[in-house]
């Protein structure tokens, strides 16, 4: 331990700070929820669904009950008759792989690029087959990556791309929303998302009349109308009114957390400068930080030394799918995705830490050798 500096207790994350500083907002959003009687797909839910579409710059937004279940069902509205292959990158968590299993379809990973530590499209490419009717692809830690290219090599080969916006909500490049460049899009409202409900929520987003109605079918029961049940593999997946009404309360405080994690971030990258760890930069509008992501080949050690001290730290996320045994993967190898999953750990990153911890965790980090 490094007896020069004064050990504090930073944590990775605090939900109550976020909380008792919003207290007044989400009561109020409480209180109209309650005094409505409206308490599953109500005025709050519709009024969500309009002002996220219209942050997002996209035609129609649908609350769900979970990000994994916005997954779910935008593979299932856009797979193309006859497909059943979905590929997706191996470090992002698992939720595509659960969602696609969920659905019925097989999963291949594509490695990701070294960079960006997403999927690319020369990567997806090496993976694509006839029976691929689905890339999803992750805009990990917050950062949207340029698609453009990624997009146009699956629809020539009539692939549908799905984003998962989960961690990337806010982030923009040349004028899109993360969101708005694939077929569809889903994210998450987890409580500790840029944009967190009080609870599970998710939501799916798309300019696509027909992909749009499809998954407001499949979120409940499969029904056409009440009682009509026009489509196969639908399920109960709804926003609750609470939630809804909670989101929309901070829905406009989002740019603003966003800037204060890329703020946060842009300390550490300096404070590692020269010692032994690499902080990933979250610089720019594409980038909403929603982890601060540190590499090192002494990974354990380095969490060693910042536990000693008092920082959280965590890892996002240790395991590889295709190394996952509940996924029942083929086996495949993906260097990048595997060297990475040995080396990366998460530095406390959420918008209520005060100045004094983020400078507190950057004095950590410059004492590592
Ligand atoms: C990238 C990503 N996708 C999907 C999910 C799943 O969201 P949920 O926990 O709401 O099901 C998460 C987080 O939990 C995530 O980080």
């Amino acid at each position: 331990m490094n007896t020069a500096i004064v050990r504090r207790s930073i944590p990775m994350n605090d939900l109550a700070r976020g909380i008792s500083r919003d207290r007044e907002i989400l009561t109020a959003a409480f209180e109209s929820v309650l005094s409505s009687g409206h308490v599953v797909m109500g005025p709050n839910h519709s009024a969500f669904q309009r002002e996220l579409g219209d942050y997002l710059g996209v035609a129609h937004v649908l609350g769900v009950a979970s990000g994994t279940d916005a997954l779910e069902l935008a593979i299932k509205a856009v797979m193309p008759l006859g497909r059943s292959t979905v590929i997706t990158a191996a470090n992002a968590g698992g939720y595509t792989s659960t969602a696609a299993k969920r659905a019925g379809y097989r999963v291949r990973y594509a490695d990701v690029d070294a960079n960006s530590l997403c999927l690319s499209s020369r990567s997806v490419e090496a993976e694509l087959s006839p029976d691929v009717g689905v890339v999803v692809v992750t805009h990990l830690y917050g950062n949207l990556t340029d698609t453009t290219e990624l997009v146009e090599l699956c629809h020539t080969r009539g692939v549908r791309v799905v984003e998962d916006c989960a961690q990337a909500i806010g982030a923009r490049l040349d004028g899109g929303s993360a969101g708005s460049f694939g077929d569809i899009a889903a994210t998450s409202f987890y409580p500790t998302k840029n944009l967190g409900a009080i609870g599970d929520g998710g939501a799916i987003a798309t300019n696509s009349d027909e992909y749009a109605s499809a998954v407001s079918q499949l979120r409940q029961y499969g029904w056409s109308s009440k009682y009509h049940v026009a489509v196969a593999g639908g399920t109960n997946s709804r926003l609750d009114e609470l939630q809804a009404a909670f989101l929309r309360a901070r829905l406009p405080l989002l740019d603003a957390f966003n800037e204060r994690r890329r703020q946060i971030v842009a300390r550490y990258v300096a404070a590692a400068v020269g010692g032994p760890l690499r902080v990933l930069s979250a610089e720019g509008p594409h980038h909403v930080a929603h982890l601060a992501v540190a590499l090192s080949p002494r990974r354990e050690e380095m969490r060693a030394a910042l536990r000693d001290l008092g920082v959280q730290t965590d890892v996002h996320f240790p395991v590889p799918d295709h190394w996952q045994p509940g996924f029942g993967s083929d086996p495949q190898v993906l260097p990048v995705t595997e060297l990475v999953a040995g080396e990366l750990f998460s530095l406390p990153c959420f918008p209520e830490l005060t100045d004094d911890e983020v400078q507190f965790v950057c004095t950590a980090i410059g004492s590592l050798a």
